[in-house]
């Protein structure tokens, strides 16, 4: 099939690149002149594994083309996806200006029967709203499929070649039946629905995974006030099938592009309708709490945190991205500069981006090595290989002090158990202590 999507962001551009995987003829559009250069000349302007390979692999077999021009992307296209960014407004709602400029910029070249797939998170509605929109300025009938996407980062392009399921959602069944073919290679499980339940379905997801993640965050808190282990914990409740054992990993809260922003923007689509969704309310409050949970047990281990180095280890919200969109060392930072500590973060790709957002208020190294060399303690805020794999005793032989704060609960405790002198503190389990 001959396919245009418009956005290459994260979504867009994973979209994009897997559909040519597959075997179809696609053409991304931008705005951006310099991304779609970038683009052209074989570069993924997004740092994701396995990207940028199968870019060069389908750019060279003739499958995928980038373009500025959205007449010679649309030209002949059987299916229009709509991948642009719908970020967060002011009031928590999702900003849809993106999608109605791009929607606005598609009329002019679109034709009766149209198929126009949106696939940035959208509120419910959003799709009828488009349609609206851009029959407002034709005068012919086009279809729309709410197409919602799933991928992680970090894991764009296996989330999307081997997803769960496949949402389309439209009310014109030919459309619909159309986007599934277009999968059909894939041989994922699809599931058709209304336009709004589609759009739904992407909103309840995140926000599900969201509140799963607060939950065990509070019964880490618990565990570790009565001395249990939550690791254990959510072990013993994740293999039983009904809860299952994904995202019970306790920390210190979830951050990214997607899981604040949509909690938030679910949360803003109850409140019109005067539902208060207090489970997302709480979901959002335990979060925030998380964030600031190392800074609340370093005080209360040290009293003052005036003066004492802090080494932070990590800054992106997750491994293996540069994203600093909603990290919870942003929030740590912040509280430990108040305190008056002194604070030298590391992070192995992260750290420019950090600086803008963070700035000046903490300083940055470039190791290691330099982070911890004679801190007090040190905070493990982001789970990288690196940080995971670090020589303990080498680690605590150069620090002031021999104490752990861990977010992310990464290190090995049969390690830390073989220390000479530790004091070890992870989420929701016992602290480690030898003097
Ligand atoms: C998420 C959704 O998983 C994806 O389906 C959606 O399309 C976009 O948002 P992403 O933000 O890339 O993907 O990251 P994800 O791996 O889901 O992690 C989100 C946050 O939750 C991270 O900060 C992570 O550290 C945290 N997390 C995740 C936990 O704290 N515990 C867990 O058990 C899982």
């Amino acid at each position: 099939m001959k396919i245009a999507v418009l956005g290459t962001g994260y979504v867009g551009l994973s979209t994009g690149v897997c559909l040519s995987e597959i075997g179809h003829h696609v053409t991304c559009m931008d705005i951006n002149e310099q991304k779609i250069q970038q683009l052209n000349q074989g570069i993924s302007p997004i740092y994701e594994p396995g990207l940028e390979e199968l870019l060069s692999l389908n750019m060279n077999a003739g499958r995928l083309n980038f373009t500025t021009s959205l007449s010679t992307g649309i030209a002949g296209a059987e299916i229009i996806i709509i991948a642009v960014g719908t970020p967060q407004a002011d009031n928590g709602a999702a900003d849809l200006t993106y999608l109605e400029q791009a929607a606005e910029d598609l009329a002019p070249y679109l034709v009766q029967g149209s198929i126009v797939v949106i696939k940035s998170t959208v509120p419910v509605g959003t799709n009828d709203r488009i349609k609206k929109l851009i029959e407002s300025q034709t005068n012919f009938e086009i279809h729309m499929v709410s197409n919602p996407e799933f991928l992680r980062q970090g894991s764009a392009i296996s989330d999307t070649l081997k997803a769960d399921r496949i949402i389309i959602g439209s009310e014109n069944k030919d459309a619909a039946e159309k986007v599934k073919a277009m999968y059909l290679p894939l041989n994922v499980p699809v599931i058709l629905t209304s336009t709004k339940s589609a759009e739904m379905i992407k909103y309840a997801s995140n926000a599900f995974l969201a509140m799963k993640i607060s939950y065990i965050n509070e019964i880490a808190n618990l565990c570790e006030a009565f001395g249990a282990d939550v690791e254990d914990v959510a072990k013993g409740m994740g293999m039983d099938k009904r809860i299952g054992e994904a995202f019970l990993k306790a920390g210190i809260g979830y951050g990214g592009s997607c899981f604040p922003k949509d909690v938030k923007a679910l949360l803003h689509t109850a409140s019109q309708i005067g539902l208060n969704f207090w489970l997302l309310k709480e979901t959002i409050a335990i979060n925030e709490f998380q964030r600031e949970l190392l800074v609340k047990k370093a005080v209360k281990r040290f009293g003052d945190l005036q003066g004492l180095k802090i080494a932070m280890l990590g800054l992106a919200f997750k491994p293996e991205t540069d994203d600093m969109r909603e990290a919870p060392s942003i929030k740590l930072a912040e509280a430990l500069s108040k305190l008056g500590a002194d604070t030298i973060a590391y992070d192995p790709v992260a750290t420019e981006n950090a600086k803008k957002v963070i700035g000046e208020t903490i300083k940055y190294a470039n190791s290691i090595d330099k982070a911890i060399s004679d801190a007090d303690a040190v905070f493990i805020v982001t789970e990288w290989e690196t940080v995971k794999q670090i020589n303990l005793p080498d680690m605590l032989h150069k620090m002031k002090q021999p104490i752990i704060f861990d977010g992310r609960n990464c290190l090995s405790e049969e390690n830390i158990k073989t220390c000479k002198k530790v004091e070890y503190y992870p989420v929701g389990k016992p602290a480690i202590i030898i003097v």
